[in-house]
C-alpha cells in the first residue's frame, strides 16, 4: 500500500487515488481541531502569521501600487464568477434566499460583491484571526452605510484541519454557493488537508449548488519554470521559487514554492495538480463544469461584463493621459505601442495592462464545480449520482 493510503482525520474511506509513492505524501500532521500545541508542524501557522501581519492599505496607496490594475482584474474575475453563478441558481428558482460559504475569505475582499449579488447569508471563514476581525469590521461598516445587508457569520479557523460545520450557528445550514478565492492551494500541503478542505466545502452544499474559485495553474508554473534557467522566475513585481527538486518526480501534495507578489503575498504555497483535485473533488460529489486560465476567462466573459471591466478600472489608458505616467516601464508596453503606432486615429485611447501585471494574471485559473445529487445505497450510505461517465477535460 502506498503512502496515500494512510488514514487521515475524518477520512474513513478507502483512498481511491493511484499515486506514486513519494516521501512528500507522508502524513505530516495529525490534523487537530483547533489545538494550538500541534499547529507547529504545519505551514498553516506561517501562512496565518503572514496574512495576520498584512497591513491595510489606504486608497491612495492602492492607486499608486504597481499592481493596481492586476488587483482590479482579479476582482473582475471574482465578480463575474459570483454574478454568473448566483444568476444560474436564480434562473431555476427566482426569489430563493441564497446562502453562501466564503472560505479563505481574507479581509472580506468580496463583501460588496455578495451585497451586489443580493445574497441572504454568508459565512466567512479564514485561518488568519486578524483578517477575520477586519472582515467583520468591514461588514459592520458596509451595513451602516447600506442600511440593509445580508446576515453573516465569521469563523477564524484552519479550514484544512477543522470541521467548519461544528462552528456554524445552524449546523444544518445548506449553501447554494461556496467560494474559495486564491486560497484552495494552501490545502494541497497534504492529502489530509486537501480532503478536509473539500469536506468543508461540500458537506453543506446543496445538490446543484456551485463551488467556484481561483488558484495558480500548476501547469503554467511548471512551464515557465522549465523556460527559466534556474529554480525561480518572475519579474519586478513577482517571483516564484520552487522549493522541491523538479528533477525528481513532482510531489502530488506538498509541492511547495515561495510566491512573492509586491506588497500582497510573500509566503509558501503548494501546486495544485488539477486532475488530482478533480479526482478528489469527485469523491465529495463535486464535478467540473468550467475551467479556464485567466486569459481565456477574459475572452469568455469580457463581452458580457465589459462595463464592469471599465467601471472597476481593469485596464490602464494608453498612451498615458496628460500629467500622468504609466504604471510600468516603457518595455512593459511594447505590445500596445506597436498596435498604437499602426492606428490611424491617434486621438483614440487604448486600454491595456503592463506586461509585468499580465504575467502574474496569466498564472491563475478559475474553476467551477457543481454538487451532484445523491442517494442512499443498500447499506444506507450516501452515494453521489455522477453525471459524467469519463473524466472531464481539464484543458480549455
Ligand atoms: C490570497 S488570500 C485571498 C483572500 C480572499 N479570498 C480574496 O480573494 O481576497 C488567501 C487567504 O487564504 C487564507 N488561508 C490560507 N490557508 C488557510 C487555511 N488553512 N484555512 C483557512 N484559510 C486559509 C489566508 O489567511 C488568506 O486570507
Amino acid at each position: 500500500m502506498n503512502d496515500v493510503s494512510e488514514n487521515y482525520e475524518h477520512n474513513n474511506e478507502e483512498p481511491k487515488l493511484n499515486d506514486r509513492p513519494n516521501e512528500n505524501l507522508k502524513r505530516r500532521s495529525s490534523g487537530n481541531e483547533d489545538e494550538p500545541s500541534k499547529k507547529i508542524h504545519s505551514h498553516s501557522n506561517i501562512v496565518a502569521a503572514h496574512y495576520n501581519h498584512l497591513e491595510e492599505k489606504g486608497l491612495k496607496e492602492r492607486f499608486n501600487s504597481p499592481i493596481f490594475y492586476l488587483r482590479n482584474f482579479n476582482n473582475w474575475v471574482k465578480s463575474v464568477l459570483i454574478q454568473e453563478y448566483t444568476d444560474k441558481i436564480r434562473e431555476k428558482d427566482y426569489g430563493r434566499p441564497l446562502r453562501v460559504l466564503d472560505i479563505c475569505c481574507g479581509k472580506g475582499g468580496d463583501l460588496s460583491k455578495w451585497q451586489k449579488a443580493r445574497v441572504e447569508h454568508v459565512i466567512f471563514a479564514d485561518i488568519a484571526e486578524v483578517s477575520i476581525d477586519q472582515c467583520k469590521t468591514r461588514y459592520e461598516d458596509l451595513r451602516l452605510r447600506s442600511g440593509r445587508l445580508f446576515s453573516a457569520e465569521f469563523i477564524a479557523t484552519d479550514c484544512t484541519k477543522n470541521t467548519l460545520r461544528d462552528k456554524y450557528k445552524d449546523p444544518s445550514i445548506k449553501f447554494d454557493l461556496a467560494s474559495c478565492q486564491f486560497g484552495l492551494h494552501y490545502s494541497f500541503e497534504s492529502l489530509g488537508q486537501a480532503r478536509r478542505m473539500l469536506a468543508n466545502i461540500s458537506e453543506c452544499l446543496k445538490p446543484d449548488g456551485y463551488f467556484f474559485g481561483t488558484i495558480p495553474d500548476a501547469n503554467e508554473i511548471i512551464t515557465r519554470f522549465k523556460k527559466s534557467q534556474n529554480r525561480s522566475f518572475g519579474n519586478r513585481i513577482f517571483n516564484i521559487k520552487l522549493l522541491f527538486n523538479p528533477e525528481d518526480e513532482y510531489p502530488l501534495f506538498g509541492a511547495k514554492y515561495d510566491f512573492h507578489l509586491e506588497g500582497v503575498v510573500d509566503c509558501p504555497e503548494f501546486l495544485v495538480h488539477f486532475d488530482l483535485f478533480l479526482k478528489l473533488a469527485k469523491e465529495y460529489g463535486l464535478e467540473l463544469v468550467y475551467k479556464a486560465r485567466f486569459e481565456d476567462f477574459f475572452k469568455d466573459f469580457s463581452g458580457k461584463y465589459r462595463d464592469l471591466l471599465q467601471r472597476i478600472k481593469c485596464f490602464e489608458t494608453y498612451p498615458a493621459p496628460p500629467n500622468r505616467e504609466l504604471i510600468g516601464d516603457e518595455k512593459d508596453y511594447e505590445h500596445v505601442k506597436n498596435y498604437f503606432d499602426n492606428m490611424t486615429n491617434k486621438h483614440e485611447k487604448l486600454g491595456t495592462m503592463s506586461l509585468c501585471e499580465w504575467e502574474v494574471a496569466t498564472i491563475y485559473l478559475a474553476f467551477v464545480l457543481k454538487k451532484c445529487k445523491s442517494t442512499l445505497d443498500s447499506n444506507g450510505k450516501q452515494v453521489y449520482i455522477h453525471t459524467e461517465k469519463t473524466s472531464p477535460s481539464t484543458q480549455k
